[in-house]
């Protein structure tokens, strides 16, 4: 058992990665480690040195062996405790083709439809963005009877969890969404039923400048959207920010920085042939968005790890609040 599961105690990272590609190489299912109880080390970086009975050790936090698993492609199994202050680690490679998307054959409008494998994936359960989100919801601070357009609404969703982050917009709030998916709309407007205040639009983002979406907005919100195969991000901003929005209006803009594989979320946006992520197309639109908002007299945020937030509000205007921790 010892050779399958080798006590790795103070071998440098570089090796350990060595060895679970070497091992992966080899074909095996699974790749078992036996390494320092992290608990054993905490208060202390990784690297930094643990004597446990006659072995030294190199300490590293639990998040140091679910990074690697995240970007090694692979399922870290909840971590047992194996003696003498050790913990078994189980790597198994995840299957690359359980993947949510569908095949050619659905249409491209119905890709993230209600009956679509999308449906399987719940923002709200994503820290960071929930997070993220409420911090935005605060520098952007809307008043009662806040209007929000949100732009590739999907089933709407993503305002649920606005409307639990921020109560206001629940209470008070009008919604209208636009999307291309028929079947996404039309649980969107199951969800929000109230029509003297909620509205939902299934339609082509290139059509935005003539749906008429009613008075200028509060906030426009777009997640995971603008990147979309077709459409033109850049003359969607602007026409927002020109047409749509109030003086004093705000935009939450999110672009995803991860892929859902064989039910887990791995951080990092990928280009087809790249084996680690590769940020250049994101950081361009992100960049674009950013300076675009800011001539526009917004002071812009960017925050986020798995979806990458561009936050844009009025700049100097009285109420938005400046959410700082101090470092
Ligand atoms: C990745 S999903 C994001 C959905 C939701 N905002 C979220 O964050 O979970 C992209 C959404 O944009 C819609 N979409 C993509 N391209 C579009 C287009 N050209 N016109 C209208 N909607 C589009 C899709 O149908 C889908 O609902």
């Amino acid at each position: 058992m010892e050779s399958d599961a080798p006590v790795l105690a103070s071998e440098p990272l570089t090796s350990i990665i060595e060895h679970i590609r070497s091992r992966l190489l080899e074909g095996a299912g699974v790749v078992r480690l036996r390494v320092l109880d992290p608990d054993r080390g905490a208060g202390r970086y990784a690297g930094e040195p643990v004597v446990v009975g006659e072995r030294a050790h190199r300490h590293r936090p639990l998040r140091v062996w679910v990074d690697l698993a995240d970007r090694m492609g692979l399922r870290l199994s909840t971590p047992r405790p194996d003696g003498e202050g050790l913990m078994r680690l189980e790597l198994r490679p995840l299957d690359p083709t359980a993947r949510w998307e569908p095949g050619d054959a659905v249409p491209v409008t119905e890709k993230y439809g209600a009956g679509s494998g999308y449906q399987r994936i719940d923002k709200a359960e994503d820290p960071g963005l929930v997070l993220d989100l409420a911090d935005a919801l605060e520098r952007v601070g809307l008043g009662p009877g806040a209007r929000v357009l949100d732009l590739g609404v999907n089933t709407g969703e993503e305002l649920q969890l606005l409307g639990t982050l921020w109560p206001e917009l629940a209470r008070s709030g009008c919604f209208v969404g636009v999307d291309h998916s028929a079947s996404a709309i039309e649980v969107a407007r199951s969800r929000f039923s109230d029509s003297t205040r909620h509205h939902f639009v299934c339609a082509e983002l290139a059509a935005l400048p003539e749906l008429p979406l009613g008075e200028p907005f509060d906030l426009v919100i777009a997640l995971g959207t603008l990147h979309s195969p077709g459409v033109d991000d850049r003359a969607v901003l602007r026409h927002v920010v020109q047409q749509r929005l109030r003086s004093n209006g705000s935009v939450i803009l999110g672009v995803p920085n991860c892929r859902y594989v064989d039910g887990e979320q791995l951080h990092g946006a990928r280009m087809k042939n790249f084996r680690q992520p590769e940020l250049s197309l994101l950081v361009k639109g992100v960049a674009f968005w950013r300076r675009y908002l800011q001539q526009h007299r917004r002071k812009v945020y960017v925050t986020g790890k798995h979806t990458v937030l561009v936050t844009g509000v009025p700049s100097g205007r009285a109420g938005a609040v400046d959410v700082a921790a101090p470092e």
